[in-house]
């Protein structure tokens, strides 16, 4: 079983997304989530599949990011999955697990990325720049945001749509599916990086 940690910031459809995935049931285990709020929806879920939750930051009871890197080595973990984690990740972590970190966005990266570019500010863009479609990307994780090697992408059509939240509901439709199949991809050891180029054998 891949044992996989998942960083979340907020309500965490993606997570449950996982969680609720059949294909990934006898694949993956997710050992522990952590998240830099104290509270999210994300936790409430990860308590009801008995999920272990961690919170990072400073202060009491929190896991610095310092330390995060130790904690993390506890858990022996073959992935870590930010879905819908607002923070940038420490550098020594992505040292430390190349290639092992994989990131969801909502839009088609590389357009629309980067600081700043988050939840409703992401599909605000997206449609204020009148772009007919927006989709869904799952990508390496690398010190800077958004920036990682992409590994699956998918589209939709919003060419119809009358506000960003529209298109928000959309690519969450989109980010429920590319997320699970990704990760069993991974589990599956199907995902090969070859120079700058990220394959899924199919
Ligand atoms: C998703 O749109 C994800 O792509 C983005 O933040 C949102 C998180 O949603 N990075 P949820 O917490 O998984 O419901």
């Amino acid at each position: 079983m891949l044992r996989l940690a998942v960083f979340v910031s907020g309500r965490g459809s993606n997570l449950k997304a996982i969680l609720e995935h059949s294909e990934l049931e006898n694949l993956i285990k997710v050992v522990v989530v952590f998240s830099d709020k104290v509270e999210c929806g994300a936790f409430e879920i990860a308590r009801k599949y008995g999920i272990e939750t961690k919170v990072i930051g400073k202060g009491d009871n929190k896991i610095s990011n310092e330390n995060l890197l130790d904690v993390l080595r506890n858990y022996n973990l073959d992935l870590i999955v930010l879905a819908g984690y607002l923070k940038l990740v420490p550098v020594e972590l992505v040292r430390e697990y190349e290639n092992r970190i994989i990131n969801i966005h909502p839009a088609l990266l590389p357009s629309f990325g980067g600081k700043g570019m988050y939840g409703m500010n992401v599909h605000t863009a997206v449609f204020n720049s009148s772009a007919k479609v927006s989709g869904a990307t799952v990508h390496f994780v690398n010190a800077e945001y958004d920036k990682g090697k992409i590994i699956a992408q998918r589209c939709v059509d919003i060419s119809d749509v009358k506000s960003a939240e529209e298109i928000a509901e959309r690519v969450l439709k989109i980010e429920h599916q590319i997320l699970p199949e990704v990760i069993k991809a991974f589990a599956e050891k199907r995902i090969l990086v070859q120079d700058n180029r990220v394959i899924i054998k199919s």
